[in-house]
């Protein structure tokens, strides 16, 4: 099987076995299956750059569902299964008037991977929505439940990201707001597009409209170009080697982290190194938003992962700062 339609960056990489599973008893079923004593779980595929055929018998989580599970007055607590597609269900949620999400609009991927790396963006978490996850055991196949807690959130980072192929989340449970949205534009940039529109006190789809807006303007669709989002995570500097920086470049773009840290968004850093738009056979960098690899057609992931090792080095060369991959090489 091949497996370019199944990761966004659009690699064509062979899977020897495959197999979709929509129950949680098929998913224990083919876990235990002992003529393939490898086994790799796929969700969306958003966030994988793949650099070989695949040995392990693939098995792509399908799982689908999204309840209602409990109404309080302010919040409503929604079970949704590992399977869904993460923007159709942040369309749902808006659609039955259900706040947190809005921000997350237009994410590409599934549900249930996106806690591994605590997706974010425009100014809110995933963790800041997340009620809790139940998950299979890889090995003893027995269902755990993870709190928030438990989860061990930080930027791009997660319990489920340091113990890799441990456990393999079956669902998500959310907490929304049912009313008093929490309204957030501290992104500067969602100010910016609201007030493009004339827009004063938004609404939550009024918001996601404007997140969607801002994506497509930067970040490339997957479905016309591949890609896999941002490849590299921002890196945390402590506050003295950002101070540095600033002297030779004042206009360094940067968020306050803490009273001892800095992160600096790594696009810049690229950029700073002209790689913004370039492209080396069908490997590349996006033109408009230089943390973004891109595959035109045909690239392969050892292209990709070389031309990532690449710019990895050059920022290094020039800034002395180790930009590390987001995405999860194989
Ligand atoms: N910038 C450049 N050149 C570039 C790209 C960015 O100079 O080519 C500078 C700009 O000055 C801009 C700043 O970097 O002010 C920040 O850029 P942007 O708002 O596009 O955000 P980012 O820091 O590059 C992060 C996330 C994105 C998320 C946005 C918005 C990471 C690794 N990436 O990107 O997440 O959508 O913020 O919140 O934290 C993803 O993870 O796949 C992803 C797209």
């Amino acid at each position: 099987v091949s497996l370019k339609p199944f990761n966004t960056f659009g690699i064509a990489v062979k899977a020897k076995n495959f197999i979709a599973v929509s129950s949680v008893d098929k998913l224990k079923e083919v876990l235990q299956l002992k003529t393939y004593p490898q086994k790799f779980v796929l969700g969306g595929g958003s966030n994988m750059l793949l650099t070989q055929d695949i040995e392990a018998l693939v098995i792509k989580i399908d799982l689908k569902g999204i309840d209602i599970i409990l109404k309080e007055n302010d919040f409503t607590y929604v079970k949704v299964a590992a399977g869904e597609n993460w923007h159709q269900f942040v369309q749902w949620a808006i659609g039955k008037d259900l706040g947190g999400l809005e921000n997350l609009s237009l994410i590409p991927g599934n549900v249930g991977t996106a806690p591994i790396q605590n997706i974010g963006a425009y100014g809110v978490e995933l963790k800041d929505i997340f009620h809790s996850c139940e998950a299979l055991d890889a090995n003893t196949l027995e269902p755990v439940s993870f709190t928030r807690e438990d989860c061990r959130f930080a930027y791009r980072d997660s319990f489920f990201k340091r113990n890799k192929g441990k456990y393999i989340i079956t669902s998500v449970t959310f907490r929304l707001t049912s009313n008093n949205h929490n309204i957030n534009i501290s992104y500067g940039a969602i100010g910016a597009e609201l007030q493009k529109q004339g827009i004063k006190n938004p609404n939550i789809r009024q918001i996601s409209n404007a997140v969607i807006n801002i994506r497509e303007s930067k970040l490339p669709n997957p479905k016309e170009l591949g890609n896999s989002g941002s490849f590299f995570k921002n890196p945390v500097v402590p506050t003295s080697v950002f101070e540095t920086l600033k002297k030779t470049y004042p206009e360094i773009p940067h968020y306050t982290v803490s009273a001892t840290e800095v992160k600096i968004p790594a696009g810049w850093l690229i950029e700073q190194c002209g790689y913004k738009g370039k492209r080396y056979g069908d490997a590349g960098i996006h033109k408009n938003q230089a943390l973004v690899l891109v595959n035109y057609g045909n690239a392969s992931g050892k292209e990709l992962w070389d031309l990532a090792l690449k710019i990895q080095q050059s920022v290094k060369e020039k800034f002395n700062i180790l930009i590390e991959p987001e995405v999860n090489v194989y």
